[in-house]
């Protein structure tokens, strides 16, 4: 998770951002750097590696002056360095530049500008940022202007900061997407930026939270915000309570709320230093993963507990399609109950958020004692699940304090289709074209998440329509199937009413007998391989009078005349559907819990990981 920090005003401005960003730590990060602006110069500290380090480069080399930003990085493009660690500045030393997300253009805007003789100095898609900025700004434009124009012609899900030379009384900052937050803090004489509230809680409690496609121009005496099309915005200021612990959930009511809106940026993340666009490879380090053992593979168990087993469903269509692999899902409290058949080509794949899950550490243990080879999908560094693993993945989604996991749900499933790629292009079963093709998909991903965001309004009305039912049933087929099982029991465990996945197919085989007007029904339509055979689900539960709500591809009209409801999201290679699909049920479940004014981060009988049998 990359925190950004920002200052305006007569202060020092390296003590306050350095101080800031150790309030984002708990982030993680793999580099850090600071810049700022003092007699009409750019100076920057930059390293791999933690805060520490950065606070030694700055003692022994001290940084004096304002305004100045700040940035901790999780390698996206560019291993983790200090030659790609932000800040970055322009050729000319005039433009400085920190920046969240991903630039999905960064590959043409950089040999466009290569081509004009701008010399790059890292491998990040960060710096084409800067490169553009000062391009424009050389036309004769505005800074503002020159900041705007570029901010239009980056695409992806971004957050950027920008100072200037040429106009050094200010941080101009814009939010494209959903790839985090810009808060603006407003203090006396002075001003802060921050990619979360923590990082200037200390100086500032009255804040403004940037929107997606908005920029602000922050001096010290005060914030413009403004459209990218140049419309002045009226922007609220927010008070923030003085409990820290609420300041953390930011402009969200519940942890859930939030942490189910930060998978833009956790997925960017996930992302972070294992996708090579360039190439179209994938890189796992912590995985150990030889030639030799991927080609020595011969069967794969997933295994995890409730929503994880889930994200393992999902994980099985990808690795059995892509690397051609059989795998099983087991769950972990039943795993070392059937006996498994392993063996030293066997691997056991355990996915858990906390890492500590105790059914699915003792499956992991089985797997070992049964010499098979042991990998797990974890969020929690440190954890058990990391610990006793013959090599791991780790989520990168930051901490997730809500009871119901939601993006370390859709961060495994991203985990799992690299995984699927790298073990196909280690097995040679994939060709270069198709390796290619399934690797820059990843690159929508963040995007496409950002884009279900943008429907929250639409799916709290669809809550208010379901907030009093007594039951549901979730239909998914093929790679959705899965979706269908995590939808339902994100609705019971938050809002506790009884919902029920189903393979689509089965529904004749006995369960369509619960269907009538008490019975709605979810169906997961999406444009997969498997439309045409929702959409005959869908008339089946109409034709008993089922009322129909529809997980649908933006523009169906089809479904849109059939069901109920529909809960829309963009298209999505049907691979990396489930990332997208899951989205409206996560807000649905939500929702409808917090219309019933129940506990949603802490809901009864639950905890956030179950460490006993
Ligand atoms: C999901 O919302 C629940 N919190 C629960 O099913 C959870 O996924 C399960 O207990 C596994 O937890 P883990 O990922 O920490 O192992």
């Amino acid at each position: 998770m990359c925190g950004i920090v920002g200052y305006v005003g007569v202060r020092d401005a390296t003590p306050i951002i350095i101080n800031g960003l150790k309030r984002l730590e708990y982030r993680g990060y793999d580099s850090a750097g600071v810049a700022v602006i003092n007699d009409n110069q750019i100076e920057v500290r930059r390293d791999a590696g933690k805060l520490s380090q950065l606070v030694d480069l700055v003692s022994k080399s001290p940084l004096n002056g304002a305004p100045g930003i700040g940035h901790t990085r999780w390698a996206t493009h560019g291993a983790p360095s200090a030659r790609n660690a932000h800040p970055h500045v322009s050729n000319t030393g005039k433009m400085v530049v920190v920046h969240n997300g991903i630039v999905e253009n960064f590959l043409e805007l950089k040999d466009e500008l290569t081509s004009e003789g701008v010399v790059f100095n890292s491998d990040t898609d960060t710096e084409t940022i800067v490169h553009l900025a000062e391009n424009h700004k050389a036309a004769g434009i505005s800074f503002e202007e020159a900041a705007r124009r570029t901010f239009k012609q980056i695409e992806g899900a971004n957050v950027v900061l920008l100072m200037s030379t040429e106009e050094p009384d200010k941080i101009i900052a814009a939010r494209i997407g959903n790839a985090g937050g810009v808060v603006l803090g407003i203090g006396e004489n002075e001003n802060y930026l921050a990619s979360d509230i923590p990082a200037i809680l200390e100086h500032t409690r009255k804040v403004i939270f940037l929107e997606s496609r908005q920029m602000a121009v922050v001096t010290r005496e005060g914030i413009c915000v403004e459209t990218l099309d140049g419309e002045e915005v009226k922007p609220e200021i927010h008070v923030i309570s003085f409990d820290a612990v609420s300041a953390e959930k930011g402009e969200y009511r519940h942890f859930m709320q939030k942490e189910i809106h930060e998978q833009v940026r956790a997925l960017t993340d996930t992302l972070a230093g294992r996708v090579d666009f360039k190439e179209g490879r994938i890189r796992l380090p912590e995985l150990k993963l030889t030639p030799e053992l991927a080609k020595r593979i011969q069967r794969i168990y997933i295994t995890a507990c409730g929503t994880a087993a889930y994200a393992g469903m999902v994980g099985k269509y990808l690795i059995e399609k892509i690397a051609r692999i059989p795998v099983e899902v087991v769950i972990g409290s039943e795993f070392r109950y059937s006996d498994p058949i392993v063996d030293e080509n066997t691997v056991i794949l355990a996915i858990s958020q906390s890492g500590e899950t105790a059914d699915t550490l003792a499956a992991m243990e089985e797997g070992r004692r049964k010499g098979g080879i042991v990998w797990s999908i974890v969020n929690a560094i440190g954890s058990q699940a990391m610990r006793i693993a013959d090599g791991y993945i780790v989520m990168q989604t930051g901490p997730e304090i809500g009871v119901a996991s939601t993006k370390a749900f859709t961060a495994p499933l991203v985990d799992q289709y690299m995984l699927a790629i790298l073990l196909a292009d280690l097995r040679g079963v994939i060709d270069e074209k198709t390796r290619r093709q399934l690797v820059a998909d990843l690159r929508l991903v963040p995007d496409l998440a950002g884009r279900v965001m943008d429907t929250e309004a639409e799916i709290e009305k669809v809550a208010h329509a379901l907030k009093d039912i007594r039951g549901c049933l979730y239909l998914g087929r093929g790679i959705n199937m899965p979706i269908a099982y995590e939808g339902a029991l994100k609705l019971k465990e938050i809002s506790y009413i009884h919902a029920e996945g189903y393979p689509a197919g089965e529904m004749k085989h006995g369960p369509i007998a619960l269907i009538d007007e008490e019975m709605p029904v979810l169906c997961l339509a999406p444009k997969d391989p498997w439309h045409e055979k929702m959409i005959s689900q869908i008339q089946q539960a109409k034709a008993r009078g089922g009322m129909v709500i529809a997980v649908a591809t933006e523009g169906d009209e089809l479904v849109k005349s059939m069901a109920d409801h529909v809960l829309w999201v963009p298209e999505a290679p049907w691979m990396l559907s489930p990332v997208v699909t899951v989205l409206p049920l996560q807000m649905l479940a939500y929702h409808i819990a917090a219309i019933r004014g129940l506990d949603v981060d802490q809901p009864r009988n639950l905890a956030k990981s179950v460490t006993v049998e």
